[in-house]
């Protein structure tokens, strides 16, 4: 089972994005956190940025909409060539029809939950999703500490994944360094968000593959 990482660009430094883009080379994926004020008390960037990244990424961008109307927003991300699209389960209307928008623009489609959030009402809804992205901090900013009372939930997802055959990736965001990823990786998860722990970073491309060896012990 390959464990990708995941870098969250919110801890890079905005006006030098492609050269941060350089220093993550070992990187499986960029994370990129879409924020609007509304769905989550903070704003970061929209879609101007995103084609700008999707222009000089040479990773693929795994896309985290952090907003409302996420049902309406969604597809026209995914429109601008993104490889993944993750959008919240509390933010939509119809997750279904969303995530087959998704899909037929030609993106992976992800669904994330809130830490307080249940999964099992989407659990049934599995072959929907290329992707379910377990919130391990509350959403809206970066540096927050890992809560561990998300696992149980995270090991409930990997059991209805593995019993369902799909290739459905499970996903945790927030807190993950050195000190977290073990225990994210034995409740089941296989791609890792992190922000402050890579960008922080004297080396940036040497802690990815720390993460990524750690991960898969
Ligand atoms: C938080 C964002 C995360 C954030 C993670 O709402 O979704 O992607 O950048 O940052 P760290 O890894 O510093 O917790
Ligand atoms: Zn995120």
């Amino acid at each position: 089972m390959p464990m990708r990482i995941d870098p969250s660009i919110l801890a890079a430094d905005f006006a030098n994005l492609e050269a941060e883009l350089a220093r993550i080379g070992t990187a499986d994926l960029v994370h990129v956190d879409v924020m609007d004020n509304h769905f989550v008390p903070n704003l970061t960037l929209g879609l101007p940025v995103v084609e700008s990244l999707q222009k000089v990424s040479a990773l693929p961008l795994d896309l985290h909409l952090m907003i409302t109307d996420a049902d309406r927003w969604a597809p026209v991300y995914a429109e601008t060539g993104a490889y993944s699209v993750t959008f919240h389960a509390e933010a939509a209307t119809d997750v279904v029809a969303t995530a087959r928008r998704l899909r037929q623009i030609g993106a992976r489609a992800g669904l994330a939950v809130k830490p307080g959030t249940d999964i099992e009402p989407y659990l049934q809804l599995l072959p929907e999703f290329d992707m379910l992205l377990v919130m391990t901090v509350e959403p809206g900013f970066g540096g927050q500490s890992f809560m561990e009372d998300t696992m149980p939930k995270l090991r409930r997802a990997s059991e209805a994944v593995v019993k369902s055959g799909l290739d459905v990736w499970l996903q945790v965001d927030g807190g993950i360094s050195e000190k977290t990823i073990e225990i994210a990786a034995e409740a089941g998860a296989n791609t890792f968000v992190a922000g402050s722990s890579v960008f922080g970073a004297e080396n940036a491309a040497a802690q990815i593959t720390l993460l990524r060896d750690l991960a898969s012990r």
